[in-house]
């Protein structure tokens, strides 16, 4: 059986992906989360091998490390003069490595993305999707995330 929320997640994630697109602050530093709350989705995998399997077979899997992004990434930055196009073509590693970037790096794409901690080389990954708390906007990475805090987890 499909995992049915991967599809459904991968709607919402995107509808608002589009609302982000058009605001781009900074992650305001109280957004700002040690990184090593982060739980791996190979400690969910213990649990949830079929889930596990299905997304690590995703593109959400992919989102930092897919081949097409990293080629095709740094010619959205080639040649920009105007400060907000740069900052617009910076921004890609909010959404492909948001884990990273709510976690201190990479915080703009031309940072040494070989540096980017393990985790965050994960995409867009179980423990960010499922730490979601809330939502103080509508653009520009605005969840509440209670990484770590995961239901199974918690006890
Ligand atoms: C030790 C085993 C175990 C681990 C590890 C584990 N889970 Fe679970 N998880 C469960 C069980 C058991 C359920 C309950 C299944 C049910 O209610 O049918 C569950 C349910 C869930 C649910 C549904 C909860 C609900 O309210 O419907 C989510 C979402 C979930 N787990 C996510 C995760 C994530 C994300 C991780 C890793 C951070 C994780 N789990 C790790 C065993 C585990
Ligand atoms: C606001 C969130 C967001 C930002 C910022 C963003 N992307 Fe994406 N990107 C997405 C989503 C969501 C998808 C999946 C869309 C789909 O499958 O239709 C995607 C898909 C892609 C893909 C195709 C899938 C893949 O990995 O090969 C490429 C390439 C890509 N983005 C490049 C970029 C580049 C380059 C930037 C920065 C200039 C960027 N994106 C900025 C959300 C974002
Ligand atoms: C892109 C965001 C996203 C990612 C990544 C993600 N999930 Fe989910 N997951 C969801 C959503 C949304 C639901 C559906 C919630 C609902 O239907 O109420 C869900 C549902 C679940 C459920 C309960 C319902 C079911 O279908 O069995 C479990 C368990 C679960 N996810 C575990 C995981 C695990 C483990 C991973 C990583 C291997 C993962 N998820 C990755 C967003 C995500």
């Amino acid at each position: 059986m499909r995992h049915p929320s991967l599809k459904l997640s991968g709607c919402v994630f995107f509808s608002t992906a589009v609302l982000l697109w058009g605001s781009m602050q900074p992650v305001s530093s109280e957004e700002m989360i040690h990184i090593d709350r982060f739980i791996s989705p190979e400690v969910c995998a213990g649990c949830h091998s079929e889930i596990f399997e299905q997304w690590e077979n995703s593109m959400h899997h992919l989102s930092h490390r897919d081949p097409v992004y990293t080629r095709v990434a740094p010619f959205f930055r080639q040649g920009l003069t105007d400060a907000g196009e740069i900052e617009e073509a910076e921004s890609c590693v909010k959404c492909h490595t948001p884990v990273g970037n709510r976690t201190g790096f990479p915080m703009k794409l031309s940072d040494d993305l070989s540096k980017t901690p393990e985790i965050a080389t994960l995409g867009i990954q179980c423990d960010y999707c499922h730490s979601a708390e809330s939502i103080t906007r509508i653009h520009n990475n605005g969840l509440v995330l209670k990484p770590g805090m995961g239901k199974m987890i918690r006890a």
